[in-house]
């Protein structure tokens, strides 16, 4: 028997027992005649003495444990002199009897605490050390009973948990793939799904009717904190559902995460915001709405009275931040300076300042007289002491955007985004279509298998690009954490949607075929959803990374680190597979 215990398990109940523990050396400290050493496991933490009294060799045997040695000790619980309160084994210590060093270590590269001096490419390094880390642990310990609690829930909802294959071919929309080459059909190459969008509806043509799978998908796009090149999603998909009630079988299914892993319970329906409203009020499609803040179209007030930045603006809009008046010229400055930052792109930002007197002080105020300042403070509703932030553009949508990236920085600045506050909302009524400026045509917003609004399919012909679709996001504090559609189950329909995403039919039949003729064979009208797990996992744990409750993650440049991938392959591999590397030349 390696152990009787676990390292989390003994309280003063127990004193007096003997007891087995197996775990790595925290650290060791030798006080007088005493050698204390804390040793670790995936349970906890428990302190074990050593006495030079009572046995001097085993006491010699402690002082030379290094840390992170994995040891065996067994001894007799006993209470504490001085007792640790943060600590649930704080009341109790081992007696040491014994001492087997199991496995001795090296010395590790960062110190294994909660609150560690290792860097980041350090931890991504070792991260089998950095797992050892408690921190690191609840994370994946919290992921392990998200995904129990989904299949339960969904188990008792009547879906079946069906896997589908890793080796698909590639599709043209979306991210970019990643491809794998085929050694037995040489120059062909098969794709990691991006998702299992066409297999799940196929699954619903075979009648499956309720299907989930918690999947690994893989998207080859630029990383952010909340993307992965490879992620987890919980996949699911439904026959005979309309909108709704994907909505709110799924809408249950969160607050039943909510409830079950962060004591949370959300009574009222999530909102339903559409998209436009949603683009209008925040310049987001996926709106913190932790807080209001809410966008004030400006055009009407500000516009002609010979300020040629807003005389030549298509979109002027603004944000009252309350009570933050008192913000100095230099605050001000950075945020001027944190808009204008290349990844937001404004040319610059107005303020004005409501003061105690309820006069306007603004950043331009040579052109404006007090009367219109007058009515910018009553159009944002703003009172004194409140401060308003003012962006401009030639284009809508950007400007939009710049604002909303705005709107969360001061949201930020102000505290306004408690990561114990929850604001779930469904963004609904997504357009159809958005137009692609490197592509030069409408590319789907969705997936092309989205299904339109009945009453937008006569658009279609005459003005696609004002086609909403039966498509719905799951927001939650700023973050997307999941989305779905109703899907085009008549193959005429899917092949128009092809049409007006710029496939050819024969480019449709050879990328697409395989569906389209399920669909010819009675397929049923059906609708899904994916949530999305890394993010999920990492809104319950408050954590600003998906990477950090992700066991093996990749970095910012994609790159695994700890195994050094990706790598070159060997001549060998590549001859087998006829693949040639043509080096790029440097510049
Ligand atoms: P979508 O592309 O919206 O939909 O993905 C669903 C959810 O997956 C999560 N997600 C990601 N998480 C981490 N890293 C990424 N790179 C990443 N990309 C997406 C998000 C997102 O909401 N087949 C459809 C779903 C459907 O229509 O049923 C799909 O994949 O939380």
């Amino acid at each position: 028997m390696f152990r009787s215990n676990t390292c989390g398990e003994l309280r003063l109940s127990d004193a007096g027992k003997d007891v087995t523990l197996a775990g790595w050396v925290q650290r060791t400290r030798k006080m007088g005649g005493m050698t204390f050493v804390d040793v670790r496991d995936r349970y906890g933490i428990t302190q074990v003495v050593f006495n030079n009294d009572t046995d001097a060799a085993l006491c010699d045997a402690a002082n030379k444990l290094g840390r992170e040695y994995v040891v065996q000790v067994k001894g007799r619980v006993a209470e504490r002199a001085s007792k640790n309160p943060n600590l649930p084994t704080g009341d109790i210590e081992i007696i040491a009897s014994e001492l087997s060093v199991l496995n001795p270590s090296e010395v590790p590269p960062f110190t294994i605490e909660d609150n560690t001096d290792g860097g980041d490419e350090l931890r991504m390094k070792y991260r089998y050390l950095d797992l050892r880390r408690s921190a690191v642990r609840r994370n994946l310990e919290l992921r392990h009973r998200m995904t129990m609690e989904v299949r339960r829930y969904l188990d008792s909802k009547g879906f079946l948990e069906i896997e589908t294959p890793m080796l698909v071919g590639s599709t043209p929309e979306g991210a970019r793939d990643f491809v794998v080459p085929s050694r037995m059909n040489q120059g062909q190459f098969y794709a990691l799904p991006q998702s299992p969008q066409t297999l799940k509806q196929l699954l619903m043509v075979s009648g499956m009717d309720r299907y989930f799978q918690i999947v690994k998908c893989f998207r080859d796009e630029d990383l952010r904190a909340d993307r992965q090149p490879e992620f987890t999603q919980i996949d699911c998909e439904m026959s005979y559902v309309e909108q709704d009630d994907i909505i709110n079988l799924f809408e249950g299914m969160a607050k039943h995460l909510f409830k079950e892993l962060r004591g949370v319970e959300l009574k009222e329906p999530f909102l339903r915001m559409p998209w436009s409203e949603a683009m209008r009020l925040y310049g987001s499609d996926k709106p913190d709405l932790r807080f209001g803040m809410t966008f004030v179209e400006l055009m009407d007030v500000l516009k002609g009275h010979g300020f040629s930045v807003f005389d030549n603006a298509a979109y002027i809009g603004g944000i009252c931040a309350k009570g933050a008046a008192s913000y100095t010229r230099k605050q001000l400055d950075q945020l001027t300076d944190f808009v204008k930052r290349p990844q937001i792109g404004a040319k610059g930002m107005v303020y004005a300042r409501v003061e105690a007197d309820g006069s306007v002080k603004s950043s331009v105020d040579k052109f404006y007289t007090q009367e219109t300042l007058q009515r910018l403070k009553e159009a944002m509703n703003a009172e004194p002491g409140d401060l308003i932030l003012i962006l401009s553009g030639d284009d809508a949508m950007k400007t939009r955007k710049q604002l909303c990236e705005l709107r969360l920085e001061m949201g930020n600045r102000l505290g306004l985004r408690d990561k114990d506050k929850f604001a779930c909302l469904w963004v609904v009524d997504f357009p159809m279509f958005e137009w692609s400026d490197e592509e030069q045509r409408l590319m789907a917003m969705h997936h092309p298998f989205t299904h339109p609004k009945d009453e937008d399919i006569p658009l279609l012909d005459t003005d696609p690009a004002a086609v909403r679709a039966d498509a719905y996001d799951m927001v939650v504090n700023g973050v997307e954490v999941g989305g779905g559609s109703i899907r085009i189950h008549d193959s005429k329909l899917q092949a128009k949607m092809f049409e007006i995403l710029g496939f050819t039919p024969e480019k449709a039949q050879e990328q697409f075929g395989f569906l389209m003729n399920a669909f010819k064979f009675g397929a049923p009208p059906h609708g899904g959803l994916a949530y999305g797990l890394d993010r999920w996992v990492s809104l319950f744990a408050g954590l600003d990374s998906i990477r950090d409750c992700i066991a093996f993650p990749k970095n910012n440049s994609g790159r695994d680190v700890m195994l050094d991938a990706p790598a070159p392959l060997d001549q060998k591999q590549l001859d087998e597979l006829s693949l040639a590397v043509v080096a790029e030349e440097k510049e």
